[in-house]
């Protein structure tokens, strides 16, 4: 019989990265989720072991499609909105389709889920903060942007503009939304092909390629396990006193670029160096970095509890382990 404390949930961009480890949790603790996805970053193979499961759906489509967008938030009771462009390096190669999946798909999105009042989670991004390296990032912090003319800042626009519209139809017309700001968030699945920093280096490091560093690699990130960051969204998601606002999700323990490359090489074993690569050269001229980017998730905290609890260490173990089981069963 069916538990009726058990609820369904669309998950949009459901076989990318954080949205296949989302559905996996949802499914363990026995809700039921549709997926809706267009395959651009996401796998099949992220939600292979799943795809026969009686509790799930996977429609592939985009959520620029109104029309399955409204026929799928019709028949769920919560939505998480994840689908996007994302990777530096999609967004600097792709702006124009970029800035319409993340603008106009989440406006369709949001505005299904008003229709059929719907709770909506929508995931937004530490690069909010733009160049503001002023030490740990509570969610009051400024946003310092460059020009609009650097497109690194179309993705930063995209999402703040995603908040504006979700904390208005809150309210204004009182649709329960929640916003996440992720900061880097990592582990098994993440794709390497489009710019991600652990899966590129562990890549080079297994195939013997020089690590490549942009810039000279003293630039400062905050690494969390994905499987924390999907657990604040579950207790984000179960939690009332959480709608109307906005939290940051991530680990607070830095690590500069340089650093993580060397503990790279070390974990791997491998014989490769680390090349340094001018930032015009990685991406286009002109693109701009930020220097430090810790989270302050003393909000989240002291709501809910929430803490990380696995180590850089485990991350890069298990990314590790991965990527060889990968390499294994290409030359098998
Ligand atoms: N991974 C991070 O470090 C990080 C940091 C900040 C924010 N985020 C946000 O988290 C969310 C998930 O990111 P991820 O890391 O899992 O990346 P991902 O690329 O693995 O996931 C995005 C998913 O959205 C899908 N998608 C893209 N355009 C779509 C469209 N038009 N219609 C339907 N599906 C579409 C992709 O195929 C993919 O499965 C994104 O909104 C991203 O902005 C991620």
């Amino acid at each position: 019989m069916n538990d009726p404390a058990r609820k369904t949930y669309l998950i949009t961009g459901g076989s990318g990265f954080i949205g296949s480890h989302l559905t996996d949790s949802l499914l363990a603790r026995g809700d039921s989720v549709i997926i809706l996805d267009n395959l651009s970053t996401g796998r099949l193979a992220n939600i292979a072991h799943v795809t026969d499961h009686p509790r799930l759906q996977f429609v592939q489509g985009s959520v620029l499609d109104e029309l399955i967008v409204d026929e799928l938030v019709h028949r769920c009771d919560v939505v998480v909105h994840l689908a996007a462009a994302v990777g530096v390096k999609l967004i600097v190669e792709h702006p124009l389709r970029s800035l319409t999946t993340n603008i106009r798909g989440s406006e369709i999105v949001i505005e299904a889920a008003h229709r059929y009042r719907r709770k909506i989670l929508i995931t937004s991004t530490s690069e909010i903060y733009g160049k503001n390296a002023s030490g740990p990032l509570s969610e009051t912090a400024e946003r310092i942007l460059g020009s609009p003319a650097v497109v690194r800042w179309a993705y930063s626009t995209a999402k703040a503009v995603d908040e504006i519209l979700a904390n208005a139809y809150h309210k204004e017309r009182h649709l329960p939304t929640v916003i996440v700001r992720l900061f880097n968030t990592v582990g098994p699945r993440q794709s390497p092909a489009y710019g991600m920093v652990i899966p590129r280096l562990i890549r080079q490091a297994l195939g013997g390629s020089p690590l490549t560093v942009f810039g000279d690699g003293t630039q400062t990130r905050c690494f969390a396990h994905v499987a924390d960051v999907v657990q604040a969204l579950l207790i984000l998601l179960d939690r009332e006193d959480a709608v109307g606002q906005t939290f940051n999700v991530g680990s607070s323990n830095e690590i500069s670029i340089l650093e993580l490359a060397k503990m790279i090489i070390d974990l791997t074993g491998t014989t490769s160096g680390i090349e340094h690569i001018p930032y015009a050269e990685a991406y286009v001229a002109g693109f701009e970095d930020m220097a430090r980017r810790v989270p302050d998730t003393s909000k989240l905290h002291a709501l809910t509890g929430w803490t990380p609890r696995r180590s850089l260490l485990d991350i890069l173990e298990q990314t590790i382990a991965e990527a060889r089981d990968e390499a294994t069963v290409s030359l098998g």
